[in-house]
């Protein structure tokens, strides 16, 4: 992705979280000069990979098939005490695909919390890691739900889907609706590691530098924060 694309995809993003009334932590708009000028007392929000997650999948196409994701609390997958939880804020163009994926380890809450309808697809995995033809049991705001595999939930505003470990699932915006700020809410996260999608897809974008950023994305930590412990997240 072009660094522009990624500056404006965060300003327009600053602006719809602005328009719902929704406010990023103080890190969010730190310069990259800021980062570098960080000290050890912010170790944690490299640590934990807090901040700013935008990408394409790897497609080449962000519209069709990317996500932007905001990390605003998380723990250390395999740390001993500290934080079990993390909350994410993500938020999903209409038709704007995110690929089949399933989590190792995450178990996470997908909740709409504004703007349009966001659309679930759901698979139980095989033991060779595809997708089953079983039926699929979740829970919607406490009260069961069962699909057939490769069904659709639709989540209206408000309400939200748990999604346990190793369920296979893909999820857009549903077409005229409008786009939809989601929350996730999860058990702590590394998508570094945790993420198993069905159809080979990249994490994290390759980006050009065609200009400076206007504020730094995770994957860009090992570049500007060594000084804080960032290691390669590629
Ligand atoms: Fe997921």
């Amino acid at each position: 992705m072009l660094r522009s694309q990624l500056n404006s995809i965060m300003q327009d993003a600053l602006d719809f979280c602005g328009e719902h009334r929704f406010h990023l932590p103080p890190f969010a708009t730190w310069s990259p000069q800021r980062w570098s000028a960080a000290g050890a007392e912010s170790r944690a929000l490299v640590a934990q990979q807090l901040g700013w997650d935008i990408t394409d999948f790897g497609s080449g196409d962000y519209d069709r098939t990317g996500l932007f994701l905001f990390t605003i609390r998380n723990g250390e997958m395999g740390g001993a005490g500290g934080k079990t939880y993390a909350e994410k804020l993500l938020i999903v163009g209409e038709g704007q695909v995110t690929p089949i994926h399933f989590h190792w380890r995450k178990m996470e809450d997908i909740i709409n919390r504004g703007g349009g309808v966001l659309v679930c697809r759901l698979w139980n995995r095989t033991a060779d890691e595809g997708l089953a033809d079983t039926p699929v049991t979740v829970t919607c705001d406490g009260v069961q739900r069962t699909v057939p595999a490769g069904g659709e939930l639709r989540l209206e505003v408000g309400e939200s889907i748990t999604l346990e470990p190793g369920v296979y699932h893909t999820f857009w915006g549903l077409a005229g609706a409008g786009r939809v700020l989601v929350g996730e809410v999860s058990s702590v996260n590394d998508d570094r590691i945790d993420n198993r999608f069905h159809a080979p897809a990249g994490r994290f974008p390759a980006i050009d530098e065609d200009v400076a950023p206007l504020h730094l994305l995770t994957p860009d930590y090992p570049r500007f924060c060594a000084h804080l412990g960032a290691a390669s997240c590629r």
